[in-house]
């Protein structure tokens, strides 16, 4: 596995930013799998602000969201779908059509998560995959635990996730206990994996995937099953582990 250390956050968001670019530049019309969380977001900066020098172009491109909260309404601003909408496509020209995220507001959340699965089927699976990580080691809300799902699935956010994500909402209490997300084995299924990891409170997951061993209580481990994962971190998270 590959770690590059940079810097700062703003020098990690940028490299990953290229690294986005650079896929696009090679397979205009490459499958994508976004992140949310605090930080994607300086790469999907990065990434609007080359679109609007020519740089990047994501017109062929089709975008599969890892997770959403359950239930959720779409336009409700702590939504991943709103996330996406403000930090990457309204910012670049990707088409509406190509876009996906889980449908937080599914009446039938097992059909929902059934089709997700078959849409990144049909699109011919993932081409790069963005991870962000949990300071529990969670991969989108793929959460420690003794066994996990492989495909698409609705799950409880441990009390610790909770916890975490309360600084988004109003308090604790309005963070839905649960959400859908990938399965770790169509994240594995990825061509290329890129997980962003920055912060001091991102060095004990870090240290843990870099041990090489693997466990479902730590999901982040299960990307030493990939064959080509880049791990971008910056200095704070590296050099606490
Ligand atoms: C969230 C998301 C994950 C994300 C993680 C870390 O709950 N479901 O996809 O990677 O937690 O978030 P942050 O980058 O804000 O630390």
């Amino acid at each position: 596995m590959r770690v590059i250390v940079c810097e700062t956050y703003e020098e990690l968001s940028v490299t990953a930013a290229k690294m986005v670019a650079s896929q696009l530049l090679l397979k205009p019309d490459s499958v994508l799998g976004l992140a949310t969380g605090s930080t994607p977001e300086g790469m999907y900066a990065e990434l609007a602000r080359m679109y609007e020098r020519g740089e990047v172009d994501f017109s062929e491109a089709t975008t599969f969201n890892l997770d959403e909260y359950y239930p959720i309404s779409p336009d409700n601003d702590q939504s991943y779908h709103y996330f996406m909408q403000k930090h990457l496509f309204e910012r670049v020209n990707l088409r509406p059509g190509h876009i996906h995220l889980p449908n937080g507001a599914a009446a039938d959340v097992k059909a929902e998560c059934a089709h997700y699965d078959q849409m990144i089927e049909d699109a011919g699976g993932i081409d790069l995959q963005i991870l962000g990580i949990g300071h529990n080691g969670h991969i989108g809300f793929n959460e420690p635990a003794g066994e996990l799902n492989d495909c698409t699935h609705l799950t409880s956010l441990t009390e610790d996730t909770i916890q975490s994500n309360a600084r988004f909402f109003a308090n604790e209490e309005e963070v839905p206990r649960q959400a859908i997300t990938v399965g770790m084995a169509t994240i594995l299924t990825a061509r290329k994996i890129i997980l962003l990891v920055s912060g001091r409170n991102k060095s004990e997951p870090l240290r843990r995937l870099l041990t090489g061993k693997i466990s479902t209580a730590v999901p982040a481990t299960m990307l030493n099953l990939h064959r080509d994962t880049v791990i971008i971190t910056d200095r704070a998270a590296n050099d606490g582990r």
